[in-house]
């Protein structure tokens, strides 16, 4: 791990080292081109362009998830800080943390040591953030992450305070299939100690019809956006895909209750990814399969959380139920405690 200590006394950066399962990404990607139907890692989306093609889609009229937690949040954080005391906060997938400041304002207000720790792949968006939070929280202290989820929650580094509240938000854990999903929980009960906290949104299981406007906007924001993975691999894998020659398809699959998001070939042709010494040939109408969010039924999500002794002590909705967020605290297991 590699930690500089910035200039302002209140930051830290802190650089995560590849794990194993992360060491080789250009495998990663060969495999998932190689597949039937062939899938791009989505984490490929979040490059400096991506992420801000991202808070543009929160914007948008068709995208409710954003707006709807925001107000969930706002009616709610003081709740949470009320429940869970003085905690530091680490956040995975953190963004522009626009929906983070609210829980910020909660803790202050509360009184509470402002401790935070964004992590996200975008070192970019990552960086521009904290300086401006730094700047509006002249108590904060902050330590931010540049890696993965896996890899953050493998190597998080030694907590400041008593306490510690892991925040994902945006229903983010709706792009992890289930077996992600349960790797996934398993790491984050193992990276809580019992009595810690676990805050979750997730976007729940609606009509169709909403679901499939909020990921095929009029503006073409999403199109953009899902496009922008092909740009990203071609800055990193000095690959050639023409992003002509691919359109945007987003649909809702009722069966596993998902949104898929796919880029459809216009035509039959063969893409190098020069880095990697691979190359891909798409039939035309062929997909890549970029995305799926999945769209949660809360009892399930909650008899899953408790599988990994991550008990809701709390769950909140918007009045529709479109979108949940559950304040789960970490239990103990077998001889954890006394
Ligand atoms: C941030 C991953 C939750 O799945 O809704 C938005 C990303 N993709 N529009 C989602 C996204 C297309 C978003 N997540």
């Amino acid at each position: 791990m590699n930690v500089v200590q910035e200039e302002n006394a209140r930051l830290r950066w802190v650089t995560l080292n590849s794990t194993e399962a992360t060491v080789d990404e250009g495998a990663t990607i060969i495999q998932g081109l190689q597949q039937t139907p062939k899938t791009l890692p989505c984490q490929y989306f979040y490059d400096d362009r991506g992420s801000q093609l991202f808070e543009q889609i929160c914007d948008l009229p068709e995208y409710y998830p954003t707006r709807t937690e925001q107000a969930i949040l706002e009616t709610y954080a003081p709740e949470i800080a009320q429940l869970t005391g003085a905690c530091e906060l680490v956040e995975l997938g953190s963004g522009s943390s626009r929906k983070t400041r609210l829980l910020l304002e909660a803790y202050s207000q509360a009184n509470e040591h402002l401790q935070y720790c964004p992590i996200d792949v975008s070192a970019g968006i990552l960086k521009t953030t904290a300086l401006e939070l730094l700047r509006q929280y002249p108590k904060l202290k902050l330590c931010g992450l540049a890696g993965t989820y896996e890899q953050a929650l493998d190597q998080l580094p030694p907590a400041e305070m008593e306490n510690r509240m892991l925040i994902f938000l945006g229903s983010t854990i709706g792009n992890l299939n289930q077996r992600e999903c349960d790797r996934f929980l398993k790491q984050v009960q193992t990276a809580l100690k019992p009595g810690e906290f676990f805050l979750l949104g997730v976007d729940l299981q609606k009509d169709p019809a909403i679901l499939e406007a909020a990921y095929n906007d009029a503006q073409g924001v999403t199109a953009a956006f899902n496009l922008n993975i092909l740009s990203h691999l071609n800055w990193r894998f000095q690959s050639n895909f023409d992003l002509d020659r691919f359109k945007h398809w987003a649909f809702y699959n009722p069966v596993d209750h998902q949104i898929e998001m796919h880029l459809r070939s216009l035509e039959t042709q063969t893409v190098a990814l020069k880095t990697l010494g691979f190359d891909t040939t798409l039939q035309a109408g062929e997909s890549i399969h970029t995305e799926i969010s999945r769209k949660f039924h809360l009892p399930t999500l909650v008899e899953t959380l408790e599988t990994f002794a991550l008990q809701p002590l709390q769950v909140w909705t918007d009045p529709n139920h479109w979108f949940g967020l559950l304040l789960c605290q970490r239990q103990c297991i077998s001889d954890e405690c006394p």
